[in-house]
């Protein structure tokens, strides 16, 4: 996981995998990406995005094209960007998923997060009642 991707990458990648909600465009993850703070990790296959203020890193985002899941791609992407964070002086670390999405759960779970808080009804689906937003968090240090 080594060559840059670009925004536009970033949105088709994202927009494979995620089925449930609007996927963001390329301008969108442009935008993001003019920032100093945010950074992008992984390649065209799975990539993470994060924010890191101050000392502290937040997880925008994480995805992976679907004919690549269950390969262990998104666990060392997830690793990447917590060293990534950790040099930039982040002492911990912080993501939102929602609560009907138990493989990013399991994900985060497995990658030392733990449930520290919701967001009552904060994603919107097509379908179907909104869902809780299940904030997680990581002692980086
Ligand atoms: C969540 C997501 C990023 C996981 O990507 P991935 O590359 O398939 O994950 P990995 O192969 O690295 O899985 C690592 C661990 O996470 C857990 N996991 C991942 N996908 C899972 C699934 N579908 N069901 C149960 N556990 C899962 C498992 O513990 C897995 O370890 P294992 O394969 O040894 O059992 C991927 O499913 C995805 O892109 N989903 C859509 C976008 C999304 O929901 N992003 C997160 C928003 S908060």
């Amino acid at each position: 996981m080594s060559d840059p991707l670009t925004p536009a990458q970033m949105a088709a990648t994202h927009a494979a995998a995620f089925t449930q909600s609007r996927p963001w465009s390329a301008q969108e993850f442009a935008t993001l990406l003019d920032s100093p703070l945010v950074f992008a990790t992984g390649d065209t296959r799975c990539f993470s995005l994060l924010r890191v203020i101050a000392d502290e890193a937040e997880l925008l985002t994480i995805a992976t094209d679907p004919a690549y899941q269950r390969q262990g791609l998104a666990r060392t992407c997830m690793s990447d960007w917590e060293t990534r964070a950790r040099a930039c002086g982040a002492a911990e670390a912080f993501l939102e998923v929602a609560q009907d999405n138990a493989p990013a759960q399991a994900l985060y779970r497995t990658c030392g997060f733990a449930e520290c808080g919701r967001r009552t009804g904060y994603y919107r689906r097509k379908d179907a009642n909104p869902v809780d937003a299940i904030l997680m968090r990581k002692a980086l240090r």
